[in-house]
């Protein structure tokens, strides 16, 4: 985009440290053009204050995890490599995998799972972690790796421990809290005309904004027996993706991760005025 449009600015917003000064410095001949803010998008609100700006006239969310962060082995994110089972994504997290999967009881680790990780075989892994760390603590991403593969079968491609991995780093980084928290604010963040594009990578977040985009769109929400609408629904963005965009078969030759992206795009019709929007 910076390249593409010599008048653009552009703030990068991201709550890992180590992902903001890795970008400051790449897209360092972008400046003063290119600015950076280490913080969360649930609280925008601070970002657009740190560079004056009322509101974008764009915003273009890529959520959840980075290659990046899923290939270094000291974060915790991915079990290819020993490391550590961290997968905090900034400060604003909250305690660790290694922390969740030695504390939680056994139907909170399954429900976890099983809402998080959609995985069919939850309480079978929560029963085993409950087992194994009664005689030695999980602490290394191998070391879990391992124990969801004792007890899951392989499905194709995807390891076995594909599913818990992503219910806990969801739950550690509370990603979906802060994704419903953004999509209760955003439209306050937004100029007229701006328009927000979201790229989800999992049913749980594209259902969620898939959903707030219809509401936005002024979907009525009244129950089918109400005679006329009661909700006051009103229109206040165009859906500009009727279906969610997916990457071409040529993109996910190059890139497999890409496999699971869903873009979703609306276009700011009239301005809330600062005033929040339920999400
Ligand atoms: C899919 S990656 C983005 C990759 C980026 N587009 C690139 O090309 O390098 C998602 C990023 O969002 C960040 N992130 C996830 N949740 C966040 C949140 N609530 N607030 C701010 N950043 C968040 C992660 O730290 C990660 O760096």
């Amino acid at each position: 985009m910076l390249a593409a449009n010599p008048t653009i600015e552009v703030l990068g917003v991201d709550r890992d440290r180590l992902t903001i000064a890795s970008t400051a410095r790449r897209l360092a001949h972008f400046a003063p053009r290119f600015r950076t803010h280490c913080g969360n998008f649930s609280e925008l609100d601070v970002a657009l204050a740190s560079v004056g700006w009322p509101a974008a006239d764009g915003i273009l969310l890529d959520l959840g995890v980075s290659s990046r962060q899923l290939e270094d082995p000291e974060r915790g994110f991915g079990f290819r490599a020993a490391g550590p089972l961290d997968m905090r994504m900034g400060p604003d997290s909250g305690p660790s995998a290694a922390d969740m999967v030695a504390t939680l009881d056994e139907r909170a680790l399954a429900e976890l799972l099983r809402v998080y990780g959609e995985e069919p075989a939850a309480r079978r892994v929560a029963r085993v972690i409950v087992a194994r760390r009664a005689s030695a603590p999980i602490v290394t991403t191998r070391d879990l790796a391992d124990l969801v593969a004792s007890v899951v079968p392989r499905h194709g491609g995807q390891h076995p421990a594909t599913r818990v991995f992503q219910a806990l780093r969801i739950a550690v980084n509370q990603e979906l809290e802060h994704l419903d928290r953004f999509l209760g604010r955003a439209l306050a963040w937004l100029a007229p005309r701006a328009r927000l594009v979201i790229i989800s990578y999992h049913s749980l977040e594209d259902r969620r904004v898939k959903r707030a985009f219809q509401r936005w769109a002024g979907a009525c929400t009244c129950p089918p027996m109400v005679p006329r609408c009661e909700c006051g629904a009103r229109a206040l963005v165009a859906i500009l993706t009727r279906k969610a965009v997916t990457a071409s078969a040529q993109e996910v030759a190059g890139n497999r991760r890409a496999r699971s992206a869903r873009l979703r795009a609306v276009e700011v019709l009239a301005h809330t005025g600062g005033s929040e929007v339920g999400s």
